[in-house]
């Protein structure tokens, strides 16, 4: 690893990051460290879905799933989340539990000793001298890229997987998002594809963009309303990929045109920490609504996708219809198994996995 300083660093594009935060030089495209999606190949995508099916059928069983155990039985994962989180923190806990790995949590840095003034680049190394893999959430945008430079300084370079970095990246919600598009749509290539909501400040509409850049004639809807539309760099990343975009202000008109909707909610919580005294969560604009109807209206192979967690976004009728179509719960399910393979990838376990028939 070629030893760069932070100011050379941070001063890179996010192109020029990504050999740093690979596995080795002679593997550029192989991530160590998971910061960016747009670290992620086609090839690799389509290789993490597969193992992440494989995986998943293995665990079906009690021979398999007692195999998944022995994959990594003497490494731990910390998993360090500075931000609330339910999925994110339990499927990765889940996945770790599933390849035999020891864990240990941190879910509030107040009972570290960053309380006492510690650096987080100093707690960083030192979490590094326990542990052999980091998973981290923190609403600073790059902590967890902080967190990887650390460890490619430091004598022991263990990976940094993040688990969501402020309103910018949450490339393994991306990854999951991706694999359940391909199992609801059968290929990702040539859909049209609607994100919903707060696509400002929601991360995960974010890096799922940027993986589109994987796949062929794809067409993105943004609906949101105006003052929490899409960021201008993602616009200005699809222009320069050649992946077709619109904006809109409406869900409905565009219901039974699009192959998938992807709903988010409205962050609130980024005007409440900017001091904004607004309490707009109970008055929800019904334009950024999926209501019940427009179940009846979307395509016949579809899917309605949401990150999870859900507010008032979608009518909770939903929540007890019975459709192929509605697949948000399921989309959590995957999250699980894509970040079991994305461990086992980052571990090179996935071709003990490959060839295990049980
Ligand atoms: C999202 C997140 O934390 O970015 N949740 C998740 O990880 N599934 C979305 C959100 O908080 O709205």
């Amino acid at each position: 690893m070629r030893r760069i300083t932070w100011a050379e660093y941070t001063a890179l594009d996010v192109a020029q990051r990504i050999p740093f935060l690979a596995k080795d030089a002679a593997a550029e495209h192989e991530p160590f460290h998971v910061l960016y999606a747009q670290q992620f190949t086609r090839q690799m995508l389509d290789e993490l879905c597969a193992l992440a099916d494989h995986i998943r059928r293995l665990h079906k069983t009690p021979e398999g799933a007692a195999f998944l155990q022995t994959l990594l039985p003497n490494r731990a994962a910390l998993n360090l989340f500075a931000q609330p989180s339910t999925r994110t923190f339990m499927s990765f806990q889940a996945a770790e539990m599933r390849l035999g790995m020891q864990i240990t949590d941190i879910r509030d840095m107040a009972t570290s000793s960053q309380a006492k003034g510690e650096s987080l680049q100093n707690s960083v190394r030192t979490f590094s001298s326990y542990v052999d893999l980091m998973v981290m959430r923190h609403p600073d945008r790059g902590a967890a890229e902080l967190a990887a430079y650390e460890m490619n300084m430091a004598e022991r370079r263990i990976p940094v997987i993040n688990g969501g970095s402020g309103q910018d990246q949450h490339p393994t919600q991306a990854l999951l998002d991706i694999y359940t598009l391909q199992k609801a749509l059968d290929e990702i290539d040539g859909k049209k594809i609607a994100m919903v909501g707060d696509l400002l400040r929601g991360r995960t509409v974010r890096s799922l963009s940027y993986l589109m850049k994987n796949y062929k004639g794809v067409e993105l809807f943004y609906v949101a309303p105006d003052r929490l539309r899409i960021g201008d760099d993602i616009k200005a990343f699809l222009k320069r990929q050649h992946i077709r975009y619109s904006e809109l202000d409406n869900l409905e008109e565009i219901v039974p045109v699009v192959d998938a909707i992807y709903m988010t909610r409205i962050q609130w919580e980024w005007d409440k920490a900017a001091g904004a005294t607004v309490g707009g969560e109970g008055q929800y604009d019904p334009r950024f609504v999926f209501r019940r109807e427009y179940l009846d209206r979307m395509k016949k192979k579809s899917c309605l996708m949401h990150p999870l967690p859900k507010i008032n976004e979608i009518d909770p009728e939903l929540d007890y219809i019975e459709d192929p179509r509605i697949v948000y719960w399921r989309q959590e399910r995957n999250g699980m198994w894509i970040r079991a393979a994305l461990i086992a990838r980052i571990f090179d376990v996935d071709k003990k996995i490959f060839s295990c028939r049980t």
